[in-house]
């Protein structure tokens, strides 16, 4: 039985779980939606100094909802990237001094593959997932949109990615041309929920059929151009046809290239995760289109979003494959999928 503390502090979270076999017995996450909510956005400096507030506090909760001590840890794994560089370094600071100070092996995650993995994680009453590799994923978050081919742990094939905004980016910008408040994914969905989503047809940016890529900065164009010609007034049935309206045109494209991209490789499961991965249109419509045959994961809510759980997760199976981080680990803010899929990855994660 391996124990694992798992540090996220990426972005605008401070999180931190204790996950034992991939079941999580604590999992603190302190959001950060206060400091930054005037802005509109997460701004860099305001995160750092906030998770350096929180990173102690959250990381006691954790271990002692968990009923452990860090003596009882068999390893602490930490996103190092990608991220924020200010947050990304606060965290793996902090699991570096603690790995230092109670003798026990660091693990420099990649956020992404957090996400990746966070399907498979449960609570101690939940029966293990039947998710198994390989799978297709889709990787929905604030700063990456990924289609992916995951052949084994550790193994990925990039299949698509955005060539611009991310699409939690798109639903950020577009509830802020809204007027609505940050973070902007949960909104958009709340207001959509009265809408008509056939109110308006926004366009969806297909690209090449054939290849997995997206973009949607067209779209949060349209919407632009759109609220110049028809301002809207918040909290009537015309804004919540067009955050519907909006809402539907990026879903859908997520939702058609998934399931292309399942027949393309064959797969027949289809794993959902990420910020993004929370909205319910989103899993609702996957479910509706998708073959009866395919089988789709996404996790509870919780674990959608930034969590130390995952980062635990991705932890305890890189420390199960021997692949510990050096002392001189730094983080990564950019960190390209393609560096991720190496099995040295863990050992090189310091060289950019
Ligand atoms: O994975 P995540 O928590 O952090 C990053 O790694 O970026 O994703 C955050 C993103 C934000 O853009 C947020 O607006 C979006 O996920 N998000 C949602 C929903 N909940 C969070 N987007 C759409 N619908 C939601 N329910
Ligand atoms: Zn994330």
């Amino acid at each position: 039985m391996m124990t694992i503390l798992g540090i996220e502090s990426s972005c605008d979270e401070t999180s931190a779980a204790v996950v034992e076999e991939g079941i999580v017995l604590s999992n603190v996450v302190q959001g950060q939606i206060d400091v930054h909510a005037e802005y509109g956005g997460v701004v860099p400096e305001l995160a750092s100094r906030a998770h350096i507030n929180n990173i102690y506090p959250v990381v006691s909760e954790a271990l002692w909802r968990a009923n452990r001590q860090a003596a009882d840890l068999h390893a602490i794994a930490v996103t190092s990237g990608p991220g924020l560089i200010g947050g990304l370094l606060v965290g793996l600071t902090f699991g570096k001094g603690l790995a230092l100070a109670v003798q026990k092996p660091l693990l420099g995650i990649h956020h992404m593959e957090g996400h990746l993995l966070s399907p498979f994680l449960r609570r101690p009453d939940e029966a293990a997932s039947d998710c198994a590799f390989p799978f297709v994923a889709l990787l929905v978050s604030g700063g990456h949109t990924w289609l992916l081919h995951a052949q084994a742990f550790g193994s990925y094939t990039l299949l698509g990615q955005t060539r611009d905004d991310a699409a939690g980016e798109a639903f950020d910008k577009g509830a802020r041309l809204l007027g609505l408040n940050y973070p902007g994914g949960p909104a958009i969905a709340a207001l959509a929920e009265g809408g008509d989503p056939q109110a308006i047809r926004f366009p969806r940016a297909w690209l090449d059929r054939q290849r997995f890529d997206f973009s949607f900065s067209g779209l949060k164009t349209a919407l632009r151009t759109h609220l110049l010609h028809h301002p809207v007034d918040k909290d009537t049935q015309t804004a919540r046809d067009i955050a519907a309206s909006y809402q539907e045109a990026l879903v859908e494209v997520l939702v058609e290239k998934s399931l292309a991209a399942c027949r393309a490789v064959g797969s027949s499961r289809l794993l959902v995760a990420g910020g993004v991965g929370a909205n319910q249109r989103l899993r609702q419509l996957l479910r509706q289109r998708a073959h009866p045959q395919l089988r789709i994961y996404a996790p509870p809510l919780a674990f959608c979003t930034d969590n130390g759980a995952m980062i635990a997760l991705a932890g305890e199976e890189r420390l199960r494959r021997g692949q510990l981080s050096d002392p001189s680990l730094t983080v990564r803010p950019r960190w390209p999928m393609a560096e991720l899929a190496t099995p040295e990855l863990a050992a090189n994660s310091h060289r950019q």
